[in-house]
């Protein structure tokens, strides 16, 4: 249930930009798509689970036509509505992050509006994942 998500892709000449690199835009779909994958998992109804915010997403070094871009996404908070999941991505298997970043969803009835998911991250998987645990406090406001 909390396993890390990781999705992967080949960039392709379709993904790149003016100036021969990785779109942003293009990574911040497949980045957004692979922390909603994990919300998903977790929360167990895709239907239910929306963005209400992308926290921001660093793009800290460039990714080239051919290269393999794998996004990793684990969750890092949770809150009675909330699920703040932390993503990261890797370019061509190298062990320094490319991409990173921060994203809230809630999960939400049919008429949209939210619910309480009922779920908890237990203590150990917390200590397991301090550093990004420590980070959504942060950014959610709460530490
Ligand atoms: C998501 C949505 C239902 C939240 O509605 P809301 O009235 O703000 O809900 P609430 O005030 O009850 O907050 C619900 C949760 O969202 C969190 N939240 C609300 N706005 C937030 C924001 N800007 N950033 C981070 N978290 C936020 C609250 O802290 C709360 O979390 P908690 O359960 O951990 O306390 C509503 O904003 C919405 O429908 N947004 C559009 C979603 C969408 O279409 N996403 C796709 C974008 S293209």
């Amino acid at each position: 249930m909390l396993k890390e998500t990781s999705i992967s892709h080949l960039i392709r000449p379709e993904d790149l930009q003016h100036h021969g690199t990785l779109f942003a835009g293009r990574m911040a779909e497949w980045f957004v798509e692979t922390c909603f994958v994990a919300a998903s998992r977790l929360v167990g109804r895709p239907e239910d689970v929306v963005c209400v915010q992308i926290h921001g997403i660093s793009f800290k070094k460039p990714a080239n036509n051919g290269d393999i871009v794998d996004i990793k996404a684990r969750i890092a908070l949770l809150g009675p509505t909330s699920i703040t999941v932390c993503g990261q991505a890797f370019v061509n298997d190298d062990e320094i992050t490319a991409v990173s970043g921060m994203i809230t969803f809630v999960t939400v009835d049919k008429e949209g509006k939210p619910y309480e998911h009922g779920l908890i991250l237990p203590q150990e998987y917390i200590a397991q994942n301090r550093e990004i645990h420590q980070e959504a406090l942060k950014i959610r406001g709460q530490k």
